[in-house]
């Protein structure tokens, strides 16, 4: 597919996109998130997948956005061009489920990725952190903000202000991932999780990934009543009618996306 950033592959019915520049530990370049975005719409819109995974190095899930890159940039430039928006908008507009697989550093823009995909498993060598600060800066893709919501105020507004790094097993006990795999064994897990995923309804699947970040925008009424709808949508589905069956009959379903 000719990417020079990421790397793409296919198994059991998952997308899995490897961030691949490891001379800069896998730092967030245009080129890198413009190729991210672009793989991630081509396996949203491929009928054979059902879930992404998104991983790094040994060493680096990312260790943020490319700072030489930005070093040049002028106030001017980061608005005028809206620095960071587009790959933003455009990670939030995939409606398949995406894990984050976390294999050593997250940080900075890394770790925020991270947090805008939908759940995410770290290897016990993960580490996550918004160092931001260090650099005269502060979090631009969701760091003051979503791992607020992850971790609570006390813990992301001192990892913000100092830039402390948290490890998977703090990071596992703050809500912040699902879960810590032994590092040999994260990708094989990461895509088995989302190749059980692939496996289900997938207009379930999508609905329930909108319903759970709709969680984050609403209030508990209208965030219940959205759910409560969507519940009842999914029985104008074929696949109601064979999962509910195959409960029945003692059989796996056989689901059709219909
Ligand atoms: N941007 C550009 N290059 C980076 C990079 C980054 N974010 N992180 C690492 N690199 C490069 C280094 O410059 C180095 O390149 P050279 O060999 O050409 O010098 C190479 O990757 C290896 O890095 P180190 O030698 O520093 O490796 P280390 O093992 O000693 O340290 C590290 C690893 C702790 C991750 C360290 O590299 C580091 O602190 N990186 C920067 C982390 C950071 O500040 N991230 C936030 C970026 S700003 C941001 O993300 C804004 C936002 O919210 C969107």
């Amino acid at each position: 597919m000719g990417y020079k950033c990421i790397q793409v592959d296919t198994r059991d019915h998952v997308g899995l996109v490897t961030l691949h520049r490891p001379q800069a530990m896998n730092a967030l370049n245009a080129e890198l998130l413009r190729e991210l975005v672009e793989a991630l719409a081509k396996f949203d819109a491929d009928e054979t997948i059902g879930a992404m995974v998104i991983t790094g190095s040994e060493k680096a899930f990312a260790a943020g956005a490319d700072i030489k890159e930005m070093r040049p940039k002028s106030f001017v430039d980061t608005f005028r061009d809206d620095l960071f928006t587009p790959e933003h908008n455009a990670m939030l507009r995939v409606r398949k489920p995406i894990i984050a697989a976390v294999a050593g550093y997250a940080l900075g823009g890394g770790c925020e990725l991270a947090m805008m995909c939908d759940f995410i498993l770290a290897a016990d060598t993960a580490k996550f952190g918004q160092p931001e600060i260090n650099l005269g800066v502060m979090p631009g893709l969701g760091g003051s903000q979503r791992l607020t919501r992850f971790v609570g105020k006390s813990k992301a507004m001192e990892m913000n202000l100092t830039g402390r790094f948290m490890d998977a097993e703090e990071a596992e006990r703050s809500g912040l991932v699902s879960r810590v795999i032994p590092a040999d064994k994260l990708i094989d897990e990461a895509v088995s999780v989302a190749a059980k995923i692939a496996d289900k309804a997938p207009l379930a699947v999508m609905a329930t990934k909108e319903a759970v970040n709709r969680s984050y925008e609403t209030t508990l009424a209208e965030g219940l009543l959205f759910e409560r709808r969507m519940f009842h949508a999914l029985f104008a589905t074929a696949d109601q009618g064979e999962g509910m069956d195959a409960f029945i009959e003692k059989r796996s379903a056989k689901f059709r996306g219909e």
